[in-house]
């Protein structure tokens, strides 16, 4: 069973209160790293797409793959924005040829996979030469162990482990920027 799949259906009130505060402070730190791109070319992929939401922060693009591995993440998606690709398919397990893409984004997902190593590496191998990642952590800090013990299964690491892995899959660090349970990051192949 897809945890995602049942999460789906509560997932807009992620943006109700006082998480919509720390929501468009994320938001702001991810347009500020995009800003750095320049003009983003070609088809862009976004891995764990969810309900759409990477796509607000790339208003002007319209050729964007949205990969995830909940199918209902996807209906909802499909139904609000139907100009979009759609692919069900696993992060870690990327079906998309060696260096298809300028730009792949993946935002809020890192924490659920349990294999960053693995995560880092496909993007990679999906990645164009001089293309970029967008991506987020979730830091290990107060605020994340919160986040678990209300019973989210969220894998959170260190900027030191992240530095380690990005240089093993040669990915270098354009720029880094922190909010509250997020750190946002920008990368180039
Ligand atoms: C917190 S949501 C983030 C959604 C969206 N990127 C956003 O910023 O609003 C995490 C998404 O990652 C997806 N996901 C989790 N594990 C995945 C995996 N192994 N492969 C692909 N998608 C995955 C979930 O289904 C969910 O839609």
């Amino acid at each position: 069973m897809n945890l995602w799949n049942l999460k789906a259906h509560i997932y807009s009130l992620r943006t109700s209160w006082v998480f919509s505060w720390i929501l468009e402070a994320e938001k702001k730190n991810l347009i500020k790293l995009v800003s750095k791109v320049g003009k983003v070319k070609g088809i862009i992929l976004d891995i764990g797409s969810g309900t759409g939401h990477t796509i607000d922060i790339l208003p002007e693009c319209r050729d964007i793959i949205c990969l995830d591995k909940s199918l209902v993440m996807l209906n909802k998606l499909n139904r609000k924005r139907g100009i979009h690709t759609i692919l069900h398919a696993d992060a870690l397990n990327l079906p998309l040829k060696n260096a298809s893409f300028f730009f792949v984004s993946s935002l809020g997902v890192s924490e659920y996979l349990s294999d960053h190593t693995l995560y880092f590496q496909e993007i990679s191998r999906v990645l164009k030469k001089g293309g970029y990642f967008l991506t987020t952590i979730s830091p290990s800090n107060i605020w994340n162990m919160l986040r678990r013990s209300w019973g989210n299964p969220v894998h959170t690491t260190t900027t030191t482990v992240i530095d380690k892995i990005t240089k093993q899959v040669q990915l270098s660090k354009i720029d880094e920027l922190h909010s509250l349970m997020q750190y946002q990051y920008l990368f180039k192949k």
